[in-house]
Protein backbone atom coordinates (compact mmCIF):
# COMPACT_ATOMS: atom_id res chain seq x y z
CA UNK A 1 0.00 0.00 0.00
CA UNK A 2 1.39 3.30 -0.62
CA UNK A 3 1.61 5.88 1.59
CA UNK A 4 -0.79 9.25 1.02
CA UNK A 5 2.59 11.44 0.43
CA UNK A 6 3.60 8.87 -2.37
CA UNK A 7 0.24 9.22 -4.11
CA UNK A 8 0.36 13.09 -3.83
CA UNK A 9 0.77 14.38 -7.33
CA UNK A 10 4.74 16.27 -7.81
CA UNK A 11 3.08 19.31 -8.86
CA UNK A 12 0.52 20.49 -6.39
CA UNK A 13 -2.84 20.67 -8.37
CA UNK A 14 -4.13 23.63 -6.01
CA UNK A 15 -2.39 26.28 -5.95
CA UNK A 16 -3.96 27.66 -2.51
CA UNK A 17 -1.17 28.23 0.18
CA UNK A 18 2.76 28.89 0.38
CA UNK A 19 2.89 25.82 2.34
CA UNK A 20 1.05 23.39 0.03
CA UNK A 21 3.44 24.42 -2.25
CA UNK A 22 6.50 24.32 0.09
CA UNK A 23 5.83 20.88 0.61
CA UNK A 24 5.34 20.77 -2.96
CA UNK A 25 8.87 21.63 -3.48
CA UNK A 26 10.18 19.49 -0.49
CA UNK A 27 8.48 16.37 -2.81
CA UNK A 28 10.03 17.67 -6.03
CA UNK A 29 13.33 17.13 -4.26
CA UNK A 30 12.64 14.24 -2.67
CA UNK A 31 12.12 12.62 -5.79
CA UNK A 32 14.77 13.82 -7.68
CA UNK A 33 17.30 12.43 -5.08
CA UNK A 34 15.72 8.95 -5.43
CA UNK A 35 15.63 8.94 -8.75
CA UNK A 36 19.14 9.91 -9.15
CA UNK A 37 19.89 6.81 -6.29
CA UNK A 38 18.06 4.43 -9.01
CA UNK A 39 20.03 5.33 -12.01
CA UNK A 40 22.97 4.62 -10.12
CA UNK A 41 22.43 1.55 -8.83
CA UNK A 42 21.24 0.52 -12.23
CA UNK A 43 23.78 1.92 -14.06
CA UNK A 44 26.10 -0.11 -11.11
CA UNK A 45 24.25 -3.01 -12.32
CA UNK A 46 24.93 -2.76 -15.96
CA UNK A 47 28.33 -2.36 -15.70
CA UNK A 48 28.82 -5.12 -13.35
CA UNK A 49 26.95 -7.47 -15.92
CA UNK A 50 29.23 -6.18 -18.82
CA UNK A 51 32.05 -7.05 -16.75
CA UNK A 52 30.86 -10.75 -15.87
CA UNK A 53 30.23 -11.30 -19.70
CA UNK A 54 33.85 -10.18 -20.90
CA UNK A 55 34.80 -12.23 -18.05
CA UNK A 56 33.49 -15.25 -19.95
CA UNK A 57 33.78 -13.41 -23.37
CA UNK A 58 36.86 -16.12 -24.73
CA UNK A 59 35.31 -19.46 -22.97
CA UNK A 60 34.49 -21.21 -25.91
CA UNK A 61 30.70 -21.27 -27.15
CA UNK A 62 28.18 -23.56 -25.88
CA UNK A 63 27.89 -26.29 -28.48
CA UNK A 64 24.83 -26.28 -30.82
CA UNK A 65 22.14 -25.00 -28.15
CA UNK A 66 19.90 -23.07 -30.43
CA UNK A 67 18.71 -26.13 -33.08
CA UNK A 68 16.62 -24.24 -36.17
CA UNK A 69 16.38 -27.46 -38.66
CA UNK A 70 16.43 -24.69 -41.38
CA UNK A 71 17.54 -27.76 -43.76
CA UNK A 72 13.99 -29.44 -43.50
CA UNK A 73 11.83 -26.44 -44.48
CA UNK A 74 9.82 -27.45 -47.17
CA UNK A 75 10.88 -31.10 -46.98
CA UNK A 76 8.08 -32.73 -48.54
CA UNK A 77 6.64 -29.63 -50.86
CA UNK A 78 7.27 -31.35 -54.16
CA UNK A 79 4.96 -34.25 -52.91
CA UNK A 80 1.25 -33.85 -54.61
CA UNK A 81 -2.00 -34.40 -52.40
CA UNK A 82 -4.53 -36.83 -53.00
CA UNK A 83 -6.02 -35.79 -56.69
CA UNK A 84 -9.61 -36.10 -57.50
CA UNK A 85 -9.37 -38.64 -60.01
CA UNK A 86 -8.32 -40.93 -57.66
CA UNK A 87 -11.43 -40.92 -55.96
CA UNK A 88 -13.16 -42.70 -58.89
CA UNK A 89 -10.71 -45.53 -58.81
CA UNK A 90 -11.24 -46.25 -55.33
CA UNK A 91 -14.74 -46.33 -55.76
CA UNK A 92 -13.95 -48.35 -58.91
CA UNK A 93 -12.01 -50.82 -56.67
CA UNK A 94 -14.72 -50.96 -54.36
CA UNK A 95 -17.44 -51.45 -56.78
CA UNK A 96 -14.98 -54.56 -57.76
CA UNK A 97 -14.66 -55.78 -54.19
CA UNK A 98 -18.62 -55.64 -53.18
CA UNK A 99 -19.92 -59.00 -53.77
CA UNK A 100 -23.77 -59.10 -54.55
CA UNK A 101 -25.04 -56.51 -57.27
CA UNK A 102 -27.48 -55.39 -55.08
CA UNK A 103 -25.54 -54.21 -52.45
CA UNK A 104 -24.09 -50.89 -50.37
CA UNK A 105 -21.35 -50.01 -48.09
CA UNK A 106 -22.25 -47.56 -45.14
CA UNK A 107 -19.99 -46.02 -43.19
CA UNK A 108 -19.77 -42.74 -40.84
CA UNK A 109 -17.01 -40.68 -40.20
CA UNK A 110 -14.03 -41.76 -40.19
CA UNK A 111 -10.49 -42.63 -42.32
CA UNK A 112 -13.07 -44.59 -44.36
CA UNK A 113 -15.08 -41.81 -45.49
CA UNK A 114 -12.29 -39.78 -46.19
CA UNK A 115 -10.57 -42.72 -48.33
CA UNK A 116 -13.82 -43.05 -50.72
CA UNK A 117 -15.59 -39.59 -50.77
CA UNK A 118 -12.59 -36.64 -48.95
CA UNK A 119 -16.00 -36.02 -46.67
CA UNK A 120 -14.31 -34.63 -43.04
CA UNK A 121 -17.37 -35.42 -40.58
CA UNK A 122 -16.94 -35.44 -36.68
CA UNK A 123 -19.37 -38.11 -35.12
CA UNK A 124 -22.18 -36.73 -33.40
CA UNK A 125 -24.81 -38.34 -31.45
CA UNK A 126 -26.93 -37.77 -34.65
CA UNK A 127 -26.50 -39.88 -37.79
CA UNK A 128 -24.64 -38.62 -40.19
CA UNK A 129 -23.33 -41.43 -43.08
CA UNK A 130 -22.32 -41.63 -46.04
CA UNK A 131 -23.42 -44.77 -48.35
CA UNK A 132 -21.72 -46.33 -51.23
CA UNK A 133 -24.37 -48.02 -53.22
CA UNK A 134 -23.22 -50.43 -55.98
CA UNK A 135 -24.57 -49.57 -59.36
CA UNK A 136 -23.48 -49.95 -62.95
CA UNK A 137 -25.39 -46.64 -64.26
CA UNK A 138 -22.37 -44.76 -62.95
CA UNK A 139 -19.18 -44.77 -64.46
CA UNK A 140 -17.11 -45.40 -61.25
CA UNK A 141 -20.24 -48.49 -60.51
CA UNK A 142 -21.24 -46.59 -57.31
CA UNK A 143 -23.91 -44.10 -56.12
CA UNK A 144 -23.13 -41.71 -52.91
CA UNK A 145 -25.70 -40.86 -50.75
CA UNK A 146 -24.92 -38.50 -47.68
CA UNK A 147 -27.69 -38.70 -44.90
CA UNK A 148 -27.26 -35.87 -42.83
CA UNK A 149 -29.68 -33.97 -40.13
CA UNK A 150 -31.75 -31.35 -41.70
CA UNK A 151 -30.11 -28.70 -39.73
CA UNK A 152 -26.86 -29.60 -40.72
CA UNK A 153 -27.41 -29.64 -44.10
CA UNK A 154 -25.59 -26.29 -44.76
CA UNK A 155 -22.39 -27.36 -43.28
CA UNK A 156 -22.66 -30.88 -45.07
CA UNK A 157 -22.89 -29.16 -48.32
CA UNK A 158 -19.72 -27.46 -47.07
CA UNK A 159 -17.95 -30.56 -46.33
CA UNK A 160 -18.83 -31.66 -50.01
CA UNK A 161 -18.24 -29.05 -51.11
CA UNK A 162 -14.20 -28.66 -49.38
CA UNK A 163 -14.18 -32.61 -50.54
CA UNK A 164 -13.44 -31.49 -53.85
CA UNK A 165 -14.59 -34.54 -55.72
CA UNK A 166 -14.79 -35.11 -59.34
CA UNK A 167 -17.73 -34.45 -61.56
CA UNK A 168 -17.95 -38.34 -61.77
CA UNK A 169 -18.97 -38.59 -58.37
CA UNK A 170 -21.46 -36.00 -56.97
CA UNK A 171 -22.96 -36.88 -53.87
CA UNK A 172 -26.46 -36.75 -53.47
CA UNK A 173 -27.83 -35.26 -50.19
CA UNK A 174 -30.56 -37.13 -48.00
CA UNK A 175 -32.07 -35.09 -44.56
CA UNK A 176 -33.62 -35.85 -41.66
CA UNK A 177 -35.68 -34.06 -39.35
CA UNK A 178 -35.38 -33.93 -35.82
CA UNK A 179 -38.49 -35.90 -35.23
CA UNK A 180 -37.78 -38.70 -37.71
CA UNK A 181 -35.69 -42.17 -37.69
CA UNK A 182 -32.61 -41.57 -39.79
CA UNK A 183 -32.87 -45.20 -39.66
CA UNK A 184 -35.99 -45.25 -41.80
CA UNK A 185 -35.08 -42.46 -43.59
CA UNK A 186 -31.81 -44.17 -44.70
CA UNK A 187 -33.99 -47.16 -45.75
CA UNK A 188 -36.27 -45.55 -47.68
CA UNK A 189 -33.86 -43.01 -49.26
CA UNK A 190 -30.77 -44.80 -49.61
CA UNK A 191 -30.81 -48.25 -49.11
CA UNK A 192 -34.14 -49.19 -50.72
CA UNK A 193 -34.24 -52.25 -52.86
CA UNK A 194 -30.76 -53.45 -51.57
CA UNK A 195 -30.30 -56.94 -50.83
CA UNK A 196 -26.83 -56.47 -48.75
CA UNK A 197 -26.14 -53.56 -46.47
CA UNK A 198 -22.12 -54.13 -45.80
CA UNK A 199 -21.21 -51.82 -42.54
CA UNK A 200 -18.47 -50.37 -41.93
CA UNK A 201 -16.65 -51.88 -38.76
CA UNK A 202 -15.68 -49.16 -37.06
CA UNK A 203 -19.92 -47.74 -37.18
CA UNK A 204 -21.17 -47.29 -33.64
CA UNK A 205 -23.35 -50.13 -32.75
CA UNK A 206 -26.61 -48.15 -32.03
CA UNK A 207 -26.43 -47.25 -36.04
CA UNK A 208 -25.77 -50.75 -36.69
CA UNK A 209 -28.49 -51.37 -34.94
CA UNK A 210 -30.93 -48.72 -36.11
CA UNK A 211 -30.30 -49.81 -39.13
CA UNK A 212 -30.68 -53.48 -38.77
CA UNK A 213 -34.05 -53.11 -37.49
CA UNK A 214 -35.47 -51.46 -40.32
CA UNK A 215 -33.55 -52.45 -43.73
CA UNK A 216 -35.52 -54.73 -46.12
CA UNK A 217 -32.24 -56.48 -46.80
CA UNK A 218 -29.42 -58.13 -44.74
CA UNK A 219 -27.57 -56.29 -42.67
CA UNK A 220 -24.02 -57.14 -41.66
CA UNK A 221 -20.48 -55.88 -40.88
CA UNK A 222 -18.27 -55.61 -43.50
CA UNK A 223 -15.98 -58.47 -44.33
CA UNK A 224 -12.44 -58.03 -43.55
CA UNK A 225 -11.47 -58.27 -47.36
CA UNK A 226 -14.05 -54.91 -47.82
CA UNK A 227 -12.77 -53.60 -44.94
CA UNK A 228 -9.36 -53.61 -45.98
CA UNK A 229 -9.53 -52.41 -49.82
CA UNK A 230 -7.71 -49.37 -48.52
CA UNK A 231 -5.08 -51.56 -46.99
CA UNK A 232 -3.41 -51.37 -50.51
CA UNK A 233 -2.22 -48.01 -50.92
CA UNK A 234 -1.77 -46.51 -54.57
CA UNK A 235 1.51 -44.52 -55.94
CA UNK A 236 0.26 -41.10 -54.71
CA UNK A 237 -0.15 -42.74 -51.13
CA UNK A 238 3.10 -44.17 -51.21
CA UNK A 239 4.94 -41.10 -52.27
CA UNK A 240 3.04 -39.26 -49.29
CA UNK A 241 3.73 -41.90 -46.64
CA UNK A 242 7.37 -42.03 -48.39
CA UNK A 243 8.18 -38.50 -48.02
CA UNK A 244 6.10 -38.29 -44.32
CA UNK A 245 8.41 -40.65 -42.94
CA UNK A 246 11.84 -39.71 -44.91
CA UNK A 247 11.24 -36.35 -43.09
CA UNK A 248 10.38 -37.87 -39.86
CA UNK A 249 13.48 -40.18 -39.52
CA UNK A 250 15.89 -36.96 -41.02
CA UNK A 251 14.22 -34.74 -38.24
CA UNK A 252 15.51 -37.78 -35.53
CA UNK A 253 19.40 -37.50 -37.05
CA UNK A 254 18.87 -33.75 -36.94
CA UNK A 255 18.22 -34.10 -33.07
CA UNK A 256 20.33 -36.77 -31.84
CA UNK A 257 23.03 -33.69 -31.94
CA UNK A 258 21.65 -31.96 -29.92
CA UNK A 259 20.73 -34.89 -27.23
CA UNK A 260 23.20 -33.97 -23.98
CA UNK A 261 23.26 -34.68 -20.70
CA UNK A 262 21.07 -33.13 -18.12
CA UNK A 263 18.20 -32.77 -20.73
CA UNK A 264 14.45 -33.98 -19.62
CA UNK A 265 12.44 -35.83 -21.61
CA UNK A 266 10.21 -32.93 -22.08
CA UNK A 267 13.51 -31.69 -23.26
CA UNK A 268 13.97 -34.21 -26.37
CA UNK A 269 10.19 -33.49 -26.95
CA UNK A 270 10.39 -30.43 -27.66
CA UNK A 271 13.40 -30.45 -29.44
CA UNK A 272 11.90 -33.08 -31.79
CA UNK A 273 8.73 -31.30 -32.19
CA UNK A 274 10.13 -28.36 -33.31
CA UNK A 275 12.15 -30.12 -35.84
CA UNK A 276 8.89 -32.14 -36.89
CA UNK A 277 6.68 -29.07 -37.50
CA UNK A 278 9.69 -27.43 -39.37
CA UNK A 279 9.36 -30.27 -41.65
CA UNK A 280 5.96 -29.31 -42.12
CA UNK A 281 4.34 -32.22 -40.16
CA UNK A 282 1.29 -31.85 -38.48
CA UNK A 283 -0.46 -33.66 -35.25
CA UNK A 284 2.78 -34.54 -34.23
CA UNK A 285 3.79 -36.81 -31.13
CA UNK A 286 6.79 -37.75 -29.82
CA UNK A 287 7.68 -40.42 -27.13
CA UNK A 288 11.04 -39.82 -25.23
CA UNK A 289 12.57 -42.73 -23.16
CA UNK A 290 15.33 -42.54 -21.25
CA UNK A 291 17.40 -45.40 -19.55
CA UNK A 292 14.73 -47.98 -17.93
CA UNK A 293 12.05 -45.82 -18.90
CA UNK A 294 12.30 -47.16 -22.08
CA UNK A 295 11.35 -51.11 -20.64
CA UNK A 296 8.42 -49.52 -21.01
CA UNK A 297 7.50 -49.77 -24.68
CA UNK A 298 4.75 -47.37 -24.45
CA UNK A 299 5.68 -45.25 -21.41
CA UNK A 300 4.62 -42.21 -20.41
CA UNK A 301 7.36 -40.04 -21.10
CA UNK A 302 8.10 -38.78 -17.46
CA UNK A 303 9.12 -35.58 -17.86
CA UNK A 304 11.57 -35.10 -14.92
CA UNK A 305 14.02 -37.99 -15.92
CA UNK A 306 17.28 -36.63 -17.17
CA UNK A 307 19.94 -37.76 -19.77
CA UNK A 308 23.08 -38.83 -18.09
CA UNK A 309 26.69 -39.39 -19.59
CA UNK A 310 25.98 -42.92 -20.96
CA UNK A 311 22.44 -42.79 -21.43
CA UNK A 312 20.29 -44.93 -23.55
CA UNK A 313 17.98 -43.03 -25.39
CA UNK A 314 14.88 -43.95 -27.48
CA UNK A 315 12.52 -41.46 -29.27
CA UNK A 316 9.67 -42.65 -30.94
CA UNK A 317 7.92 -40.36 -32.69
CA UNK A 318 5.68 -39.13 -35.99
CA UNK A 319 3.02 -36.69 -37.44
CA UNK A 320 0.53 -36.12 -40.29
CA UNK A 321 1.65 -34.63 -43.95
CA UNK A 322 -1.67 -34.65 -46.56
CA UNK A 323 -3.50 -37.11 -44.16
CA UNK A 324 -1.11 -39.85 -43.93
CA UNK A 325 0.90 -40.68 -41.10
CA UNK A 326 4.60 -41.09 -40.21
CA UNK A 327 5.94 -43.20 -37.47
CA UNK A 328 9.99 -43.89 -36.25
CA UNK A 329 12.00 -45.39 -33.81
CA UNK A 330 15.26 -44.73 -32.94
CA UNK A 331 17.30 -45.49 -30.14
CA UNK A 332 20.61 -44.13 -29.22
CA UNK A 333 23.51 -44.51 -26.46
CA UNK A 334 25.49 -41.31 -25.00
CA UNK A 335 29.07 -41.12 -24.42
CA UNK A 336 32.49 -43.20 -25.25
CA UNK A 337 31.44 -46.30 -27.33
CA UNK A 338 34.07 -48.25 -25.27
CA UNK A 339 32.52 -47.15 -22.25
CA UNK A 340 28.83 -48.60 -22.95
CA UNK A 341 27.21 -51.41 -21.26
CA UNK A 342 28.27 -54.62 -23.82
CA UNK A 343 24.93 -56.19 -22.78
CA UNK A 344 23.02 -53.32 -24.09
CA UNK A 345 25.14 -52.83 -27.46
CA UNK A 346 24.38 -56.83 -28.09
CA UNK A 347 20.92 -55.94 -27.45
CA UNK A 348 20.90 -53.06 -29.79
CA UNK A 349 22.27 -55.29 -32.61
CA UNK A 350 20.39 -57.97 -31.94
CA UNK A 351 17.15 -55.83 -32.68
CA UNK A 352 18.37 -53.76 -36.20
CA UNK A 353 19.41 -57.87 -36.88
CA UNK A 354 15.90 -58.71 -36.15
CA UNK A 355 14.34 -55.39 -38.94
CA UNK A 356 16.90 -57.05 -41.64
CA UNK A 357 15.79 -59.86 -41.47
CA UNK A 358 12.45 -59.23 -42.12
CA UNK A 359 13.32 -56.60 -44.85
CA UNK A 360 15.50 -58.87 -46.58
CA UNK A 361 13.19 -61.81 -46.44
CA UNK A 362 9.35 -60.43 -46.27
CA UNK A 363 7.80 -60.90 -49.67
CA UNK A 364 3.98 -60.23 -50.97
CA UNK A 365 2.43 -63.78 -50.04
CA UNK A 366 4.07 -64.17 -46.64
CA UNK A 367 1.14 -64.03 -43.83
CA UNK A 368 1.16 -61.62 -41.19
CA UNK A 369 1.94 -64.45 -38.60
CA UNK A 370 5.07 -65.48 -40.60
CA UNK A 371 6.47 -62.01 -41.06
CA UNK A 372 5.94 -61.45 -37.23
CA UNK A 373 7.52 -64.47 -36.93
CA UNK A 374 10.68 -63.93 -38.80
CA UNK A 375 11.41 -61.03 -36.33
CA UNK A 376 10.69 -62.82 -32.99
CA UNK A 377 12.70 -65.94 -34.55
CA UNK A 378 15.92 -63.60 -34.43
CA UNK A 379 15.49 -62.26 -30.95
CA UNK A 380 14.30 -65.35 -29.34
CA UNK A 381 17.54 -67.30 -30.95
CA UNK A 382 19.75 -65.09 -28.65
CA UNK A 383 17.49 -65.19 -25.28
CA UNK A 384 15.41 -62.61 -25.27
CA UNK A 385 11.95 -64.22 -26.66
CA UNK A 386 10.22 -63.20 -23.63
CA UNK A 387 10.98 -59.42 -23.68
CA UNK A 388 10.25 -58.78 -27.10
CA UNK A 389 6.43 -58.29 -26.01
CA UNK A 390 4.41 -56.86 -28.44
CA UNK A 391 3.31 -57.46 -32.32
CA UNK A 392 6.06 -56.86 -34.78
CA UNK A 393 4.24 -53.88 -36.44
CA UNK A 394 1.13 -52.29 -37.73
CA UNK A 395 0.07 -51.05 -40.84
CA UNK A 396 0.17 -47.42 -41.36
CA UNK A 397 -2.13 -44.84 -44.06
CA UNK A 398 -4.05 -42.31 -42.87
CA UNK A 399 -4.50 -44.17 -39.94
CA UNK A 400 -1.66 -44.43 -37.54
CA UNK A 401 -2.42 -48.36 -36.85
CA UNK A 402 -4.44 -49.95 -39.17
CA UNK A 403 -4.47 -53.45 -40.62
CA UNK A 404 -2.51 -55.28 -42.00
CA UNK A 405 -1.32 -56.27 -38.09
CA UNK A 406 1.88 -58.29 -37.87
CA UNK A 407 1.15 -60.71 -35.56
CA UNK A 408 1.65 -64.30 -34.62
CA UNK A 409 -2.10 -64.77 -35.08
CA UNK A 410 -3.05 -62.69 -38.18
CA UNK A 411 -2.02 -66.38 -40.38
CA UNK A 412 -4.85 -65.63 -42.67
CA UNK A 413 -3.36 -62.16 -44.16
CA UNK A 414 -1.20 -62.48 -46.48
CA UNK A 415 1.12 -59.45 -48.26
CA UNK A 416 0.49 -57.92 -51.28
CA UNK A 417 2.01 -55.15 -53.54
CA UNK A 418 1.06 -51.46 -52.19
CA UNK A 419 0.51 -52.35 -48.46
CA UNK A 420 2.26 -50.35 -45.69
CA UNK A 421 3.71 -51.38 -42.46
CA UNK A 422 5.79 -50.68 -39.36
CA UNK A 423 8.82 -53.06 -39.05
CA UNK A 424 9.45 -52.56 -35.13
CA UNK A 425 11.09 -54.98 -33.16
CA UNK A 426 12.04 -54.21 -29.37
CA UNK A 427 13.69 -55.42 -26.36
CA UNK A 428 12.15 -54.61 -23.10
CA UNK A 429 13.86 -55.63 -20.01
CA UNK A 430 11.84 -54.18 -17.12
CA UNK A 431 13.62 -51.49 -15.03
CA UNK A 432 16.81 -52.34 -16.68
CA UNK A 433 16.56 -51.48 -20.29
CA UNK A 434 14.49 -50.88 -23.76
CA UNK A 435 15.50 -51.16 -27.41
CA UNK A 436 13.14 -50.40 -30.11
CA UNK A 437 14.16 -49.51 -33.83
CA UNK A 438 11.42 -48.84 -36.28
CA UNK A 439 10.83 -48.11 -39.99
CA UNK A 440 7.68 -48.27 -41.86
CA UNK A 441 8.61 -50.36 -45.37
CA UNK A 442 6.31 -50.83 -48.58
CA UNK A 443 5.39 -54.14 -50.49
CA UNK A 444 6.97 -52.78 -53.72
CA UNK A 445 5.75 -54.18 -57.49
CA UNK A 446 8.89 -56.68 -57.14
CA UNK A 447 6.86 -58.34 -54.06
CA UNK A 448 9.92 -57.15 -51.78
CA UNK A 449 9.76 -54.86 -48.63
CA UNK A 450 11.20 -51.50 -49.26
CA UNK A 451 12.30 -49.12 -46.51
CA UNK A 452 10.18 -45.96 -46.39
CA UNK A 453 12.81 -44.08 -44.34
CA UNK A 454 16.61 -43.16 -45.80
CA UNK A 455 17.63 -46.79 -43.87
CA UNK A 456 18.05 -48.79 -41.15
CA UNK A 457 19.66 -46.67 -38.12
CA UNK A 458 23.61 -47.69 -38.96
CA UNK A 459 24.55 -47.72 -35.53
CA UNK A 460 23.57 -46.87 -31.41
CA UNK A 461 25.91 -43.76 -31.31
CA UNK A 462 25.33 -41.61 -34.00
CA UNK A 463 22.18 -43.86 -36.01
CA UNK A 464 23.67 -42.71 -39.11
CA UNK A 465 26.33 -43.88 -41.02
CA UNK A 466 28.40 -40.65 -41.45
CA UNK A 467 30.96 -41.06 -39.00
C1 LIG B 1 -37.38 -50.74 -56.04
O1 LIG B 1 -37.80 -51.77 -56.90
C2 LIG B 1 -39.15 -51.62 -57.34
C3 LIG B 1 -39.52 -52.85 -58.11
O2 LIG B 1 -38.47 -53.29 -58.96
C4 LIG B 1 -39.24 -50.36 -58.18
O3 LIG B 1 -40.55 -50.16 -58.61
C5 LIG B 1 -38.79 -49.17 -57.35
O4 LIG B 1 -38.76 -47.98 -58.11
C6 LIG B 1 -37.43 -49.40 -56.75
N1 LIG B 1 -37.11 -48.33 -55.84
C7 LIG B 1 -36.01 -47.64 -55.92
C8 LIG B 1 -35.84 -46.51 -54.93
O5 LIG B 1 -35.10 -47.85 -56.72
C1 LIG C 1 24.82 -53.95 -18.03
O1 LIG C 1 23.43 -53.92 -18.18
C2 LIG C 1 22.78 -55.09 -17.75
C3 LIG C 1 21.33 -54.94 -18.13
O2 LIG C 1 20.77 -53.81 -17.57
C4 LIG C 1 22.99 -55.27 -16.27
O3 LIG C 1 22.35 -56.46 -15.85
C5 LIG C 1 24.48 -55.33 -15.99
O4 LIG C 1 24.68 -55.36 -14.60
C6 LIG C 1 25.18 -54.12 -16.58
N1 LIG C 1 26.62 -54.30 -16.45
C7 LIG C 1 27.40 -53.41 -15.89
C8 LIG C 1 28.87 -53.72 -15.87
O5 LIG C 1 26.95 -52.38 -15.41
Amino acid sequence: MASPEEITPLVGQSNNGGQRRHWSNVNKKTMFVRWAVIFSLLAALSGGVWALQSLFHHAPPAKKTQPNFDSLRGYCAHIDAIQPSEYIKRQKKLAAGLPEESSAYVMEGGPTMLYYTNIKWELSERPFLVVLTKDSTYENGIKTKVVTPMFEATRAMEAIKSANLPEEIQPEVVQWIEHESPYEVTAEQALANISTVYIEPTTRSFIFDGISKVSSGKVEIASRKLQTLRMVKSSSEIDILRCANHATEEAIRQVRPFVQPGMTEADIANTMTHALTTAGLINTWVLALIDENAAFPHGEPGQTKKVGKDSTVLIDTGGEYLGYQSDTTRTFFLGNREDHNQTIVDAWYLVKQAQQSVIKNGHAGSSCAEIDLSARHVITRAGYGRYFTHRLGHGIGEEMHEEPYLNQGNTDLHLEPGMTFSVEPGIYVPHEFGIRLEDIVVVNEQGQLEVLTSGLADNPWTITADD
